[in-house]
């Protein structure tokens, strides 16, 4: 390629970059749309894109590690990257091991060589740096002032694109928190270990529901909406809720109420988030022959997302202990779930469960009582 075709192939990639990311909402896909893009375009091993967060004062980065992602953090001023955020001057370093401030604990988490590194502030239209931009190891040769130019072009195109996105991101998650929240305080009276038993219902239910082949917004949906199934039961009196024994007949016809209660408190709802823990809350205890309650629906009468959240709810309710009943076996649970499917059950939604069993396995096993399902909060986890 001659000089001239080369820059014009530039100009090329640089116009397909700016159409792609102002496209992008989601926080995590743009910067993992950003980060393929810059790779491609200044023939680098690795991009990786830190932004700066004003609470803490850290850089923080989401990195894939095994099977997972987690979160790498940096002070502001320390290391290559927070050196670049508290200076706002570019670094170019041909080779990072022998420069003092680099910090080798990245490479170790991520299981990769740094070599060059060419680093760059991600700057918004105002001028303030709300992160760093990295690139690492050329392919051939170093990274050379073009290079310098065309990041800080990329940065500048990225920054309004991620500030947006975050502004996007802040809103939703707020009103997740609010939502959380409120599913938690509907629960805290029988349930000690709400949040836990929260978390496994909704990412039960995703798994599922990705397992079925449902599309990525429904499975947000049944995510976030699930930990909501059980809304009603603030309605119901403690003498019931809280009664350490088998209810009587008339007991439970009041306890059946909270699918009722909670279809009245989510029902009217504008957002399609809530709109869809409604349909939840109002048909988890509906059984697919049609012996379930408040309505006795059956079959595809009862909404899908119900269907999915149903196994969920009742695979963990038989794992947890209850103030009513002892904690079961997951396996013997596991074999009620099959023993039931065309009964209580959706068999496809039991087979989608079989199928994904053993992740359910890995949910359950997860210690880490600081778990929530407010996406950003689960993955804190501090690197140093
Ligand atoms: P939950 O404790 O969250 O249980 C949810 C669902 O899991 C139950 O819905 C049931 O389908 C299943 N499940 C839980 N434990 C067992 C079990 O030991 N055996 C079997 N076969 N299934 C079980 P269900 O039955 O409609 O109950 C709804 C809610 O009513 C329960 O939510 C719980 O809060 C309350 N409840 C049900 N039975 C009793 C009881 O005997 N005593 C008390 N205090 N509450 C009860
Ligand atoms: C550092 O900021 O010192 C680490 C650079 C990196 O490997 O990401
Ligand atoms: C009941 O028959 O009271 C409900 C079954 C159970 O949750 O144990
Ligand atoms: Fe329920």
């Amino acid at each position: 390629m001659n000089r001239a075709e080369e820059l014009e192939n530039r100009l090329g990639q640089l116009v397909k970059f700016g159409g792609l990311v102002t496209k992008e909402t989601n926080l995590n896909k743009l910067l993992e749309l950003i980060a393929k893009q810059v790779e491609e375009i200044l023939t680098a091993e690795r991009c990786s894109i830190f932004l700066l967060e004003a609470s803490t004062n850290e850089l923080w980065s989401e990195v894939a590690r095994g099977i997972g992602h987690t979160e790498i953090r940096v002070p502001l001023g320390s290391g290559i990257v927070g050196q670049v955020a508290l200076t706002g001057n570019p670094l170019n370093i041909s080779d990072a091991y022998s420069n003092e401030k680099f910090n080798p604990e990245i490479d170790r988490i991520i299981r990769f060589k740094t070599r060059s590194i060419l680093a760059v502030p991600l700057k918004n239209v105002n001028g303030n740096i709300i992160g760093v931009f990295e690139v690492l190891n050329k392919k051939q040769g170093q990274f050379n002032s073009e290079d310098e130019g065309i990041l800080q072009l990329l940065s500048s195109l990225a920054a309004s694109a991620i500030e947006n996105a975050q502004l996007y991101e802040t809103i939703s998650q707020s009103q997740l928190e609010t939502i959380y929240r409120l599913a938690i305080t509907a629960e805290y009276r029988d349930q000690h270990d709400t949040a836990i038993h929260l978390r496994h219902i909704s990412e039960y239910s995703a798994l599922i529901a990705t397992s079925m082949g449902l599309e990525e917004k429904q499975v947000e949906n049944i995510r976030y909406a699930s930990p909501l199934h059980d809304i009603g039961k603030v309605a119901i009196a403690d003498a019931i809720l809280l009664k350490p024994a088998k209810l009587t007949a008339e007991e439970f016809e009041e306890m059946k109420k909270h699918t009722l209660y909670g279809a009245k408190i989510l029902c009217n709802a504008q957002s399609n988030l809530l709109q869809v823990a409604c349909k939840i809350a109002a048909s988890h205890h509906e059984k697919f022959d049609g012996t379930g309650y408040p309505n006795k629906l059956k079959y595809t009468q009862i909404p899908l997302e119900a269907r999915i959240v149903s196994v969920a709810d009742v695979f963990d309710a038989l794992c947890m202990p209850r103030v009513y009943k002892p904690s079961w076996d997951p396996e013997k649970a596991r074999e009620y779930i099959v023993q039931e499917s065309s009964k209580s059950f959706d068999p496809e939604v039991v087979n989608a469960f079989i199928r994904i069993y053993p992740q359910i396995m890995e949910v359950q096993k997860q210690p880490d009582p600081r778990s929530t399902i407010i996406p950003g909060i689960h993955k804190n986890l501090k690197s140093y």
